[in-house]
């Protein structure tokens, strides 16, 4: 009986892991009209809110900022939540971030309300710095901390604009139970912004104001992605009210919140010569990993 099992133990981890790694299907994602001029609406016009919310918190009802926001008018295939064709996951990869460790989700979810008629929703997805190693860096991030994100798609009927909503910080390692470290919201949005347009220092978080920018140029697998970023004040609270963890984040002058959202435009400016198959990063691993499973689970499985 248990010899008969092994074999299957083996195999199921690892048909469910080569499949995580080839990332979701691309969504039906399609031009929009009557996107406002800033890029996206306003979640709380329409019901929304511009903190998610944490599951368990004390005390309860705590949420965390929606601090970054990627325009509806970047490039659509930015906006496509995919690695191939220059796609969002690439995008990320383009300025260090990966998708989670072995395509494993670990941690709580949080539900934000974009104010698009369907009211609170899980994140589509964690992203976390990967130190690097962009197939296996986000481990690290998980186990040590480090930056990472949350992210949503306003694509509900009341608000259809495809804009993407990010809930980005800093936390502590697991061992402290990935408590946010202080300030870490604010620098945790400003460090992404400062990869993502590819700063040489790390941004002034104190001295960014409303209407500040940012621009530069990130890249991977042969797609160049050019990011403009500008701050924009009157989204968030400048203040700790109802932020998660604000007794450790915010303190001696500091507010958990800062009141600033950064906005992006991203637009692809080099694509590969051809585009099939590029910029999907583990290719290679994939099928290797596809074949040795086809190959020996069948075996395994007929001892
Ligand atoms: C959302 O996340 C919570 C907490 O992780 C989970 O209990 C719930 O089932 C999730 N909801 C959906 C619709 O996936
Ligand atoms: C990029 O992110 C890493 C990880 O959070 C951080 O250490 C680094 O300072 C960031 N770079 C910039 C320019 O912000
Ligand atoms: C931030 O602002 C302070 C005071 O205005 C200034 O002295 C400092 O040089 C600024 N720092 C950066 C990095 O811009
Ligand atoms: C937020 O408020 C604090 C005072 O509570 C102030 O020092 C800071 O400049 C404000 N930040 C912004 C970005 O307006
Ligand atoms: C990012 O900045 C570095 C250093 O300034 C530069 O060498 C590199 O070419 C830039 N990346 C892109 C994609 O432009
Ligand atoms: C990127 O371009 C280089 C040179 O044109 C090529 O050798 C390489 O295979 C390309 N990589 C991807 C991931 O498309
Ligand atoms: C931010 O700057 C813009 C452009 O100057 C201005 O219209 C807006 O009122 C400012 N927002 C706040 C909250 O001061």
């Amino acid at each position: 009986m248990a010899a008969a099992l092994l074999p299957l133990l083996l195999c199921t981890p690892l048909l469910s892991f080569a499949h995580d790694l080839r990332g979701p299907p691309p969504s039906p994602f399609h031009r929009r009209s009557n996107v406002p001029p800033q890029g996206f609406f306003n979640p709380t016009d329409t019901g929304g809110n511009m903190l998610t919310q944490v599951p368990v918190t004390f005390p309860a009802g705590l949420g965390e900022p929606l601090n970054v926001i990627i325009s509806a008018f970047s490039d659509s295939d930015v906006l496509k939540d995919q690695e191939t064709d220059g796609g969002l996951r690439n995008y990320f990869l383009s300025f260090g971030y990966a998708s989670e460790c072995l395509g494993q989700h670990l941690g709580d979810d949080q539900a934000a309300n974009l104010g698009d008629g369907q009211g609170y929703l899980n994140e589509t997805a964690v992203i976390r710095w990967d130190y690097g190693d962009p197939q296996l860096g986000s481990c690290k991030e998980t186990i040590q901390g480090g930056a990472h994100f949350r992210f949503w798609v306003q694509n509900g009927e009341k608000a259809d604009s495809g804009a993407i909503f990010v809930a980005a910080s800093y936390e502590k390692p697991i061992a402290d139970q990935h408590d946010i470290i202080y300030n870490g919201y604010n620098l945790g949005r400003d460090w992404m912004i400062g990869n993502a347009t590819n700063q040489t220092s790390l941004i002034p978080t104190l001295n960014v104001t409303n209407q500040t920018t940012y621009s530069g140029r990130t890249s991977y697998g042969n797609y160049t992605y050019q990011t403009d970023v500008q701050y924009i004040s009157g989204l968030l609270q400048n203040g700790s009210d109802g932020v998660n963890h604000y007794l450790t984040v915010a303190g001696n002058g500091i507010n958990a919140v800062d009141g600033l959202v950064a906005l992006m435009n991203v637009k692809i400016v080099e694509r590969p010569a051809s585009t099939s198959g590029a910029g999907h990063l583990p290719a290679p691993s994939i099928w290797l990993l596809s074949a040795l499973v086809a190959l020996t689970c069948p075996l395994f499985l007929s001892l």
